[in-house]
């Protein structure tokens, strides 16, 4: 069987461009451009690279962005705060508080005292609760969708296949179970209490893995022409690995997404739509008011 791989880079690219054509239309029409504002917390390395990225990409498409660093010892008050000065802040369409954050500070006051109506990353409760219900909301997690934007651009049908989801985050694993369901799949969901991984991969004919556990699924795991979506980042010796030892589900798999160049560059064009989004949602609160 041959195995076609979902170049991520590619489709994230094309996307690039719609979006930065529609920023452009705004800018013209509107003399403005969303502004996306990023919440730093500390000196992690890995989140000083991830929010340069999105500010490259902010810049690249024409979003304002702005980046507000706090100090390592920063309180969840002085966070809270900051975001409820960005909250009524009308030049700002989007924020984004990057995680995780230091240890002292409680992670779930912070995500949920931002503006639904400017929660880009999607992890307010008004946003994942609508996901939840079924109701069309205004933000869904930047890599769930960016996840399901790859397997829709493969055509694959969805209604009535086992999609097997391996871990439980509330940033991947579980809104992308529900995008899933929403679209007819029948979903397992697994984490690192399931017993029969083998057994229950064996029977997926999509696969979703978002743990970090370098080479956790090989070719010998899955079903022949199986879907394998990776989203799984982890460092090995300077390298990023998935959690998929790809070479193995070559010619087995039907669809693979590598690491990196899979998931990854959808996550960050995924959160620039929803930039995009933000700044049409309030454009519309400020005309009805
Ligand atoms: N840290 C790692 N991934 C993410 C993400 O999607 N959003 C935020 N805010 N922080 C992250």
């Amino acid at each position: 069987m041959q195995t076609n791989i979902i170049n991520g880079r590619e489709v994230a690219a094309a996307l690039q461009q719609e979006v930065a054509r529609e920023v452009e239309a705004i800018r013209v029409r509107d003399g403005s451009a969303p502004k996306l504002a990023v919440i730093l917390v500390g000196e992690d390395p890995a989140s000083q690279i991830y929010v340069r990225n999105k500010s490259r990409m902010c810049g690249k498409l024409g979003i304002l962005q702005d980046t507000i660093l706090l100090p390592d010892t920063a309180t969840t008050g002085q966070v809270m705060q900051k975001v409820e000065e960005l909250n009524r802040d009308k030049s700002v369409n989007g924020i984004l508080v990057q995680l995780p954050l230091p240890g002292q500070i409680d992670e779930n006051k912070v995500t949920q005292s931002i503006d639904p109506l400017k929660d880009v990353d999607g992890f307010h409760i008004a946003n994942a609760g609508k996901l939840l219900m079924g109701i069309d909301g205004e933000f869904v997690s930047c890599t769930a969708e960016g996840i399901m934007e790859l397997i829709r651009r493969t055509g694959y049908d969805l209604d009535g296949a086992v999609c097997a989801v391996i871990g439980r985050s509330s940033t991947v694993g579980r809104p992308v179970s529900m995008m899933l369901q929403r679209q007819n799949a029948t979903v397992i969901m697994c984490h690192s209490h399931t017993r029969n991984l083998k057994e229950l991969l064996r029977q997926a004919d999509v696969v979703v893995s978002a743990v970090g556990k370098p080479d956790l699924i090989d070719g010998s795991m899955i079903k022949e022409g199986a879907l394998i979506i990776d989203a799984g980042i982890s460092r090995v010796g300077g390298h990023l690995a998935g959690d998929v030892d790809m070479q193995s589900c070559m010619g087995r798999a039907g669809y693979i997404t590598p690491v990196p160049g899979g998931v990854g560059p959808m996550t960050i064009i995924m959160l620039m739509k929803n930039c995009l989004k933000a700044y049409y949602l309030q454009q519309q609160m400020q005309a009805g008011q």
